[in-house]
């Protein structure tokens, strides 16, 4: 598949293709550290961090398909290694075990602060190539992001 079949422009998708596959990898290093976070967590606040990490990382999960198969509709195969998440990534991993319920709050919350960065950017990638489509999708996951980080901040009563 090339992106000339959907009326897209190979050259002028190619940095949206990038940006793509750098956020898939990103978000791959937060759908891991939610899963720590929903496993690790501990305390009086465990079954409703328990429950809302898992929410967290099952929306993950389906964004990073979105991702990925966004970038093959645009011709171009998604980094599918652990290896190129890792090398790719700017969100970093972290170890869970032992850490402060609210700190993982506060760590998810960076994390969101960081991927909402990158949407942003890929919205104005996707509107120099015209690409509507990718940016309708992202669009649609800051949004999620957004929403979440109010509850969030809410939950650990910051302003
Ligand atoms: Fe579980």
């Amino acid at each position: 598949m090339d992106a000339k079949e959907i009326s897209l422009n190979e050259k002028e998708v190619r940095p949206v293709v990038d940006l793509l596959n750098d956020y898939l990898a990103n978000y791959h290093v937060h759908y891991q550290k939610l899963r720590g976070c929903h496993w690790n967590v501990k305390g009086q606040n465990f079954f409703t961090l328990h429950i809302k990490f898992e929410e967290l990382y099952t929306n993950a999960q389906l964004t990073i398909d979105e991702i990925a198969e966004r970038v093959l509709t645009l011709g171009k195969p998604p980094h599918s290694r652990f290896a190129d998440y890792i090398k790719e990534s700017s969100i970093k991993e972290i170890d869970t075990i032992g850490m402060k319920d609210l700190d993982m709050v506060d760590a998810i919350l960076a994390d969101m602060a960081q991927l909402i960065q990158m949407e942003r950017e890929l919205l104005e990638a996707t509107e120099q190539a015209g690409d509507d489509g990718t940016n309708d999708m992202v669009n649609r996951f800051m949004q999620f992001k957004e929403k979440t980080t109010w509850m969030l901040r809410s939950f650990a009563g910051k302003k």
